[in-house]
């Protein structure tokens, strides 16, 4: 099972592709976590990944391509993967069609306004779990139900970081929906529906494929 995740910045790519990952037992990958490991490494990489994150451009695409390409390596990605930001450019896709076959791309659709909210009100853990203070609370305020670690909010879901971005996808990244679309390759998710009736929606798709 191999699938694409597409979608605008806070549209619940991350939520998704961590239930999908735990349903059907094969790894996700995310390139926004893969970049914020390597920040939080300090390599002379990360470093520049960092820059560009937090003013919520995107990462130069040699760098992406090269980083996607090495983990498709890996023997864990044998029966299956999902791919969570990747891609985000033409260049991106163009290179993705080379490097493998058979996969769907779900786009989850979401409005700029609802957009938003979810991403000013999420809340992160360390451990990778993801919250909002609305919609998705952890039990106790500010505490992370996984692992009792404190939550913090991501230096890109300032509010005018979170319009960069959002002008960054409309430019950049929406041209693949239309891109996946002439290929047959795209089916679309409405995000506005709570996590357990898209995660349904989600299910039927992948177990189509
Ligand atoms: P990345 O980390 O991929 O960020 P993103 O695409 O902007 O997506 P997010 O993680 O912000 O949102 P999401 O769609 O995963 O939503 P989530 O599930 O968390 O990338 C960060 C940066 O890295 C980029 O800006 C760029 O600089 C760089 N980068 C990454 N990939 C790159 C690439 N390929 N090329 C170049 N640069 C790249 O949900 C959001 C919130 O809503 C959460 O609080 C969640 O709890 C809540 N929520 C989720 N689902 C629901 C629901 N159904 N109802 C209510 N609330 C919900």
């Amino acid at each position: 099972m191999k699938i694409v995740l597409l979608g605008p910045p806070g549209a619940g790519k991350g939520t998704q592709a961590d239930l999908i990952s735990e349903k059907y037992r094969i790894p996700k990958i995310s390139t926004g976590d893969l970049l914020r490991a390597t920040a939080n490494a300090g390599t002379p990489l990360g470093k520049k990944a960092k820059e560009y994150m937090n003013r919520g451009l995107l990462v130069p695409d040699d760098v992406l391509i090269e980083l996607i390409k090495e983990k498709l390596k890996e023997k864990s990605m044998k029966k299956g993967f999902i791919l969570d930001g990747f891609p985000r450019t033409l260049a991106q896709a163009e290179a993705l069609q080379k490097l493998i076959k058979g996969f769907v791309v779900i786009q989850i659709d979401l409005s700029d306004e609802e957009i938003t909210k979810r991403l000013s009100g999420r809340r992160m853990c360390k451990c990778g779990s993801s919250y909002h203070i609305e919609s998705i609370p952890p039990a106790k305020d500010g505490v992370c139900d996984k692992c009792g670690c404190t939550l913090y909010q991501r230096d890109d879901d300032k509010e005018e970081v979170i319009r960069k971005r959002l002008d960054v996808y409309r430019k950049e990244t929406a041209p693949l929906v239309e891109f996946y679309r002439k290929r047959g390759l795209l089916r679309v998710v409405d995000g506005s529906k709570g996590k357990d009736k898209i995660f349904g929606e989600m299910r039927g798709i992948a177990e189509s494929i």
